[in-house]
C-alpha cells in the first residue's frame, strides 16, 4: 500500500573517515542517492539529502596509531578528501557534515541517555580482551594472532585476510595486542545492550509483512536475521575514541559506532535546519512527521544496521519515523576482482578524475548502468570506454550534435516553427511522450539502471526520426518540412537535457546552456513546446567525446601494476632468505678481482629476451663488453650513465656468439627477480670492492 507523502528525507551510507571515495561507493550508494534526490527536486517535492562523514569507530584508532597522528586528524584529512570527491562528482548533498560536530555529539548523547532512563537499554557484564601492558581493552581489530583455520600468522580478531574466515580474537592461536605486543587476558567489564530479542516480532511483523515491497536482496537478508533468534548487542564500548557514554560509572567508555553514526543522519538534518530554519523549517519536521518518507541508501553490508537495529533504536526511543523503503546494493567489483582498499584494488575518485578531467559523467553514466542493483556487478576500463564512445559519444552527443549543427545550418541556430505533422512525426513525439512515464516508474521503484536505459532511448528515437527524415535531402526541395523536423527534433533535445539532468547533471547543464533552456522542471518531459519558434540557440559544442585506447590501456596497466605490487607483497610475507654458504677461507675470496664500472652503453642483445649487453670503463682505457641476463627487469636505456658492480676475473665465456668479459653482480630477490647493484655515492671507473 503506498502512502502519499508530503516530503521526504534521503540519507545515504555516512563513510568511514578514514579512506578516500572509490568506484565501488558511488555506485553503490552515492550516485543512486544523488539520481533520486535530483528527480525529486526537478518534480518539486519537498526533499532534503542528508551526507556526512563517520569518524568514529576502530579503524580510525588503528590507522591514527600506525601515522602517529590522533584520531582527530585522521579525519579531519579524510573528512575533506570524501566531501571534496563528493562534490566534484555533483553528489548534492543538501548537508555534508561529521559525527565529531558538538551537534552530533549532543544528539547521540541524548538519544542514548533517553533510551537509559526510559528503561530500554540492558546493563550487562561480559567477560572482554584486556591488554594488561597497555591498560585498556581491545576491540578484536586489535588483537593479531594466527589463523585456526589456515595458518596466517598475520590475522585479525575479526576476520584472516588470507583465507576470508570470520573469527573471534579467542579462536586465533597465539594471540597478542597489537598495541603491547602482550597476551591478552579476558576480564569483566560493563556494557549497555540494546534488547533486539524484545523487537523481533515487532520487526518481523513490520518488515516482513509491512515492507514485501523492499528490494528482493533487502527483504531476504532481513529474513534471515529475523529467522534466526535475534541477541542483545552491546551499544557501548571500551574505547578511547567516540562519543563518551552519559552514565555514571562508565568512564573510558563510549557509544558503539554503529549507535551514533545512524543518528549522524538525524544530527546533520538538525545542524542544516538550524543554521537556515527559513529554507528548511525545523529538523523534527523531516525526522518525526509521519507525513514524511525516509529512505536510506546504503551498500549491501550496512542492511543489518539500517533495517534492524536502527530501526529498533527509533522505536525503542519514540517519537520518529521509521525508514520506508532502504534501496540497499550489492556490490562492484573491479576487473572482475572484489574492490580492496589494503589491495589498493580500486579506482579512486581523485586519480579518476586527473586521469579524466571533466568526465564526471561517464563515470556517472557508466556506474548506473552497471549499478549493483541485484547482484554483484563488475566494472571493467574496457566497458567504460566501449559505453563512452558507443552510447554517450554515438547516441546521446550524437544526436544532440546532429539536432544542433542542423539547425544552425539551414537557420543560424534559431529555433523554427512547427508546421503540418506527418505520421513520422507524430510517431516519434508519441514515442517520446512515452519514455516520461517510463523513467518516472523506474526511478520510483529505485530501478535506476533501467531508468537511465529509458533516458537514453530518448536519443535512440531522435537519431532514428532524422535518419528517416533526411533534412539534408528535403532541404532542396522543401525546406518547410525541414524547419518541422527541426523543431521537433530540438524539442527532443530539450527533452534529454531534462531526462538526463538526475543522471547526468553536468552534461545536462552544458546542454541546457546550449539551447539556452532556462526554466525546466519534470513535469514538462515529453512536452513538445520546450523550446518556442524563434528561440536562439548558443553555439552547439560536442556533449562528450571519444576515449581512446591509449587512456584506457594506461589504467589497464596500472591495475596490473597494483596487481604484481600485491603478489609481490603476498610473497614476501612467506619468504624466508635461503640458507647461509658455507665458510670459506679469506685468501679463496681475496682472489676474486670486483670493481665499479661504468655503463657507456645496454642494449638488447638480438633474439634473446634474458640478455642485455654492457659497454663497460673499467677504468682500464679499454671498453669492457658484459653480458647479463636481466632484460626481463630493466630497459636498457635506464641502465645508461649509471656505475654498476662488476666481477674483473672471470674467465670470459661467449653467449649467444659474442664473448662476455665479467659478470654484473645482481641482487636477486625472493620473487625471482634482480637488482643491479651500484655505490652508494659515486667513485671512479675501476675502483676496487672489498
Ligand atoms: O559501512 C560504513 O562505511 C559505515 N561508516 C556506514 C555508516 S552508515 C550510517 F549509519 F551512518
Ligand atoms: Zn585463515
Amino acid at each position: 500500500m503506498t502512502k502519499n507523502f508530503k516530503r521526504t528525507t534521503i540519507t545515504a551510507a555516512l563513510p568511514y573517515a578514514n579512506g578516500g571515495v572509490h568506484i565501488g561507493h558511488l555506485a553503490g550508494v552515492y550516485v543512486p542517492a544523488d539520481i533520486y534526490a535530483r528527480y525529486l527536486r526537478l518534480k518539486k517535492e519537498d526533499v532534503i539529502f542528508i551526507g556526512g562523514s563517520d569518524e568514529h569507530g576502530v579503524p580510525i584508532t588503528i590507522r591514527a596509531k600506525k601515522e602517529g597522528i590522533t584520531p582527530q586528524d585522521v579525519c579531519d584529512r579524510y573528512h575533506k578528501i570524501i566531501k571534496d570527491s563528493f562534490k566534484e562528482f555533483g553528489i548534492s548533498f543538501d548537508i555534508y557534515s561529521r559525527t565529531t560536530s558538538p551537534t552530533h555529539n549532543k544528539l547521540a548523547s541524548d538519544f542514548f541517555r533517553k533510551l537509559y532512563d526510559d528503561g530500554k537499554l540492558i546493563e550487562k557484564e561480559s567477560e572482554q580482551l584486556y591488554d594488561p601492558e597497555a591498560k585498556q581493552f581491545l576491540a578484536d581489530r586489535y588483537v593479531m594472532g594466527t589463523c585456526p583455520h589456515c595458518g596466517n600468522p598475520n590475522a585479525y580478531g575479526d576476520q584472516c585476510e588470507k583465507c576470508g574466515s570470520d573469527l573471534s580474537p579467542l579462536e586465533l592461536i597465539n594471540p597478542h595486542s597489537t598495541i603491547s605486543g602482550a597476551k591478552p587476558e579476558l576480564r569483566k567489564t560493563k556494557n549497555w545492550y540494546l534488547p533486539l530479542n524484545q523487537y523481533q516480532d515487532w520487526l518481523k511483523e513490520w518488515i516482513l509483512e509491512g515492507h514485501k515491497e523492499w528490494r528482493p536482496n533487502v527483504y531476504g537478508q532481513c529474513k534471515s536475521w529475523l529467522d534466526m533468534d535475534l541477541q542483545p548487542r552491546a551499544m557501548t564500548r571500551d574505547l578511547d575514541w567516540g562519543i563518551p557514554v552519559p552514565v555514571e560509572g562508565a568512564e573510558g567508555k563510549v557509544l558503539y559506532v554503529w549507535f551514533d553514526a545512524p543518528i549522524g543522519y538525524i544530527s546533520n538534518t538538525k545542524e542544516l535546519c538550524d543554521a537556515e530554519p527559513e529554507r528548511w523549517g525545523s529538523w523534527e519536521k523531516w525526522w518525526k512527521d509521519p507525513d514524511t518518507r525516509l529512505v536510506h541508501f546504503i551498500g549491501k553490508d550496512n542492511i543489518v544496521f539500517h533495517c534492524l537495529i536502527f530501526p529498533v533504536m527509533l522505536k525503542a526511543h519514540g517519537g520518529y519515523i521509521l525508514p520506508d523503503n532502504v534501496p540497499a546494493n550489492e556490490f562492484l567489483n573491479l576487473e572482475n576482482d572484489k574492490i580492496s582498499t589494503s589491495r589498493n584494488w580500486a579506482v579512486w575518485l581523485d586519480e579518476y578524475l586527473r586521469d579524466f578531467p571533466g568526465k564526471q559523467d561517464v563515470l556517472r553514466y557508466v556506474l548506473t548502468a552497471n549499478a549493483p542493483e541485484t547482484k554483484d556487478n563488475n566494472f571493467t576500463w574496457k566497458d567504460f570506454q566501449e559505453r563512452n564512445n558507443s552510447e554517450l559519444v554515438a547516441i546521446y552527443g550524437n544526436f544532440v550534435n546532429r539536432a544542433l549543427q542542423l539547425t544552425k545550418k539551414y537557420w543560424n541556430g534559431v529555433v523554427p516553427a512547427c508546421g503540418e505533422l506527418l505520421d513520422v512525426d507524430r510517431q516519434a513525439i508519441q514515442e517520446f511522450k512515452d519514455v516520461k512515464e517510463k523513467v518516472e516508474q523506474y526511478l520510483d521503484n529505485f530501478k535506476f539502471r533501467e531508468a537511465q536505459k529509458e533516458a537514453m532511448n530518448l536519443a535512440r528515437i531522435g537519431n532514428k526520426y532524422i535518419t528517416e527524415c533526411e533534412p539534408w535531402k528535403v532541404w532542396k526541395t522543401d525546406p518547410k518540412r525541414v524547419e518541422t523536423i527541426l523543431n521537433i527534433s530540438l524539442q527532443l533535445v530539450a527533452n534529454l537535457a531534462i531526462a538526463f539532468e538526475p543522471f547526468l547533471p553536468f552534461s545536462s547543464k552544458k546542454l541546457r546552456k546550449m539551447i539556452n533552456l532556462k526554466n525546466f522542471d519534470w513535469a514538462e518531459l515529453g512536452s513538445t513546446d520546450l523550446l518556442e519558434a524563434g528561440h536562439q540557440l548558443a553555439e552547439p559544442q560536442l556533449l562528450f567525446e571519444k576515449i581512446e585506447d591509449d587512456a584506457i590501456q594506461r589504467q589497464l596497466d596500472k591495475l596490473a601494476a597494483t596487481k604484481k605490487a600485491n603478489e609481490a607483497a603476498e610473497a614476501a610475507k612467506d619468504y624466508k632468505a635461503e640458507p647461509i654458504k658455507p665458510n670459506i677461507p679469506f685468501d679463496e675470496w681475496e682472489k676474486l678481482d670486483i670493481r665499479v664500472g661504468h655503463v657507456k652503453a645496454c642494449q638488447k642483445v638480438k633474439k634473446s629476451n634474458k640478455l642485455l649487453q654492457f659497454t663497460i670503463d673499467d677504468g682500464s682505457g679499454t671498453d669492457r663488453t658484459i653480458l647479463s641476463g636481466i632484460a626481463k627487469f630493466y630497459k636498457p636505456e635506464d641502465l645508461e650513465g649509471k656505475d654498476v658492480l662488476f666481477i674483473a676475473n672471470l674467465a670470459p665465456r661467449k653467449m649467444m656468439g659474442i664473448e662476455s668479459q665479467g659478470m654484473i653482480l645482481s641482487a636477486l630477490n625472493f620473487d625471482g627477480s634482480l637488482s643491479v647493484t651500484t655505490t652508494l655515492s659515486s667513485v671512479k671507473p675501476g675502483s676496487q670492492v672489498g
